[in-house]
């Protein structure tokens, strides 16, 4: 008895001194996370941005990857850089700062950095990822850069840049050899600069439901990627840059114990959970009230897990309605349009643009958005919600959600503070 006490002593001093060896350049556990997903900025999602692929004029054109392969290059290059100049912009920064969030979460793609032989992808995009430091700063705002797409597509999913049935990063070790090195660019980029990039995500929703194939890939490479971000300096020296890796959809027991202080003494590492209702059919089925419960009940089955737990993508937003949510192309489960649903109702009001929401709608985002911004606050390090605007979807944009008064000026700013009670 006496012996187990000293020794779990001896456990718990020895994580607490690894813990404060390294200074992150924002207090994770001490001080909540409040952020927002800048989307569709530096990767293209038909569903944020869908004018850019009707533009095309094009069926054929799902994602980045056809946006680039099926369309004139220049037209598709200059189509790209009038939208990376306008989309975010400096004064984005100082919107999202005066709304009292803390964080961005940037989304970028390998392509950016690297494109391969045959691979039609345009890069320009660092230039931009370099001003949006720079505008963070300026702003006082912390940049969480997040790899969201990785070559052959870590998820299949048309945000990875390639929308395909079965991804293939994972089947090819020359994928992962090619994202690593990424990755060393990327902490080698910002590992003096802690202060505005504290932490650094090496890839957005890899596909872990696809099963232990997959999953072996990402552990080995969310060790590796340990590597490249917290000792970008060689074996020596480590950065105060955090790695936030994702759960790769499996419960977070599946974690436990992974890359904490007792798994060779790793530290300065976090948990990337995305948590929405819409994407199955039971989910759009469910009522209002079901789906305060349930962003409730996260308040329990998030809590005690053993690293920093960010809620890196959430929305108030419950149905799939949103044109090109689910792909271009392909319709909403809630109206039945999505092949092989069952129609819950029409999508018409629960998206678009907020003048056509009535205010009982109005009312529930904003419970959906205090119950969700509570339970995650109550369980975790904190959230960052998918995402500060869309052209046409604004059940989903933080942008809108402060203009049309459903979420808070001041993210404190509870009008429900006992609704998970
Ligand atoms: C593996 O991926 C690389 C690109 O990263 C590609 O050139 C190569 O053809 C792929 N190998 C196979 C067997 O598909």
């Amino acid at each position: 008895m006496a012996r187990s006490l000293l020794h779990s002593i001896a456990i718990a001093c020895s994580a607490a001194s690894l813990a404060l060896a390294i200074s992150p350049g924002f207090p994770y556990g001490s001080e909540k996370v409040r952020g927002v997903n800048l989307g569709g900025w530096l990767v293209l999602e038909p569903w944020i941005t869908p004018s850019l692929f009707d533009n095309t004029g094009n069926d054929a054109i799902v994602d980045e990857y056809t946006f680039c392969q099926y369309q004139d290059t220049s037209v598709a290059q200059s189509t790209l850089e009038a939208h990376w100049a306008s989309w975010i912009t400096e004064s984005d920064f100082e919107a999202i700062a005066a709304a009292g969030l803390n964080h961005v979460r940037l989304p970028i793609g390998y392509w950016a950095f690297e494109v391969g032989p045959g691979e039609p992808y345009i890069s320009g995009q660092l230039p931009y990822l370099q001003k949006a430091v720079t505008w963070a700063g300026n702003h006082g705002l912390k940049v969480i850069v997040d790899l969201h797409g990785a070559p052959g597509s870590q998820n299949g999913f048309d945000n990875s840049g390639q929308r395909m049935d079965y991804p293939t990063w994972h089947s090819n070790s020359t994928n992962v050899a090619r994202t690593d090195a990424i990755l060393k660019t990327i902490a080698d980029m910002f590992k003096d600069n802690p202060t505005v990039v504290p932490i650094i995500a090496p890839l957005n929703e890899p596909a872990g439901f696809d099963g232990s194939d997959v999953l072996s890939v990402i552990k080995q490479y969310w060790r590796d990627s340990y590597g490249n971000i917290r000792y970008p300096y060689g074996s020596s020296q480590q950065s105060n840059t955090l790695v936030l890796i994702h759960d790769a959809f499996q419960p977070l027991s599946y974690w436990d114990g992974f890359l904490t202080p007792s798994d060779n003494g790793a530290q300065g590492v976090a948990m990337d959970t995305h948590i929405y209702q819409m994407f199955t059919d039971a989910g759009n089925a469910m009522s209002d009230d079901d789906h305060i419960q349930s962003a409730c009940a996260q308040k329990s089955s998030l809590a005690g897990f053993d690293l920093w737990l960010i809620v890196g993508e959430w929305t108030p937003a419950m149905t799939d309605c949103a044109k090109y949510l689910n792909g271009r192309g392909i319709g909403s489960r809630y109206d039945g349009t999505y092949p092989g649903s069952t129609a819950v109702g029409s999508c018409t009001g629960l998206t678009g643009s907020a003048s056509t929401f009535s205010s009982s709608f109005k009312t529930f985002l904003r419970k959906m958005w205090e119950a969700q911004a509570i339970a995650f606050e109550s369980a975790g390090a904190g959230w960052v919600q998918w995402t500060w605007k869309a052209e046409n979807a604004d059940e989903w944009t933080y942008q809108a959600g402060l203009q049309y008064g459903w979420i808070p000026q001041n993210p404190e700013g509870y009008e429900y503070p006992g609704i998970c009670d």
